[in-house]
């Protein structure tokens, strides 16, 4: 199967909308309750995406992957860091999603995701990037010490009634300016 990874455009909220929800449902149903997966919804995550769209960031990048027949199977964003100072991340540059269908999966699609993303940060002058990742999400984890994220602070939050651990992940960019 080829992948081509590109920018995203408009067009896209739908099948973006569409693996993340997806892409919540394969990968977590094994440490989130039921509960938390059946009340997703495409229309919810397509005006959350149509949000991304209505006010554009350059310094913020979208990639999707997506097969020959125009299927998007997987996405990845990231952008300067939201809260002030980046709150716990204390990062400049922040990993907002990636996500991949099972089907795509550990066949470079994430790696090549994520790369194009930290690649373009690094450009916009960002030294430092952060990111949330659930902390029984082992093989995101290894993911991300894979492409070297060094594992930090921890928090936890109430999702849809389940109390779940986050751990952060940080990357330091090569440019040093
Ligand atoms: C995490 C994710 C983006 C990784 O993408 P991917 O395309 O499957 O990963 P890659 O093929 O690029 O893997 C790169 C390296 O990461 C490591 N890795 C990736 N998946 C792994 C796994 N399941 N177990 C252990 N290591 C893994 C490996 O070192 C791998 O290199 P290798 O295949 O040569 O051994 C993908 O699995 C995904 O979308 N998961 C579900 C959503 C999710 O959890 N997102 C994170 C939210 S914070």
């Amino acid at each position: 199967m080829t992948i081509r990874i590109r920018d995203a455009v408009e067009g896209d909220v739908e099948g973006i909308a569409r693996v993340h929800v997806q892409g919540w449902r394969e990968s977590y149903k094994d440490f989130l309750r039921p509960e938390a997966l059946s009340g997703l919804s495409v229309e919810e995550r397509m005006r959350m995406w149509q949000g991304a769209f209505a006010q554009p960031d350059p310094q913020a990048k979208l990639l999707v992957a997506e097969t020959a027949s125009g299927e998007i199977v997987g996405f990845a964003r990231g952008g300067p860091v939201r809260g002030e100072n980046g709150g716990l991340l204390g990062t400049e540059a922040e990993i907002f999603a990636i996500y991949l269908l099972d089907r795509v999966k550990r066949r470079g699609i994430g790696r090549t995701l994520m790369q194009g993303v930290l690649d373009h940060l690094d450009q916009h002058g960002f030294r430092s990037v952060g990111l949330w990742v659930l902390k029984d999400n082992l093989p995101a984890r290894r993911f991300y010490e894979a492409l070297g994220g060094q594992p930090g602070p921890e928090q936890s939050f109430d999702l849809r009634g389940q109390m779940v651990v986050e751990v952060a992940y940080r990357f330091e960019l090569k440019s040093q300016r």
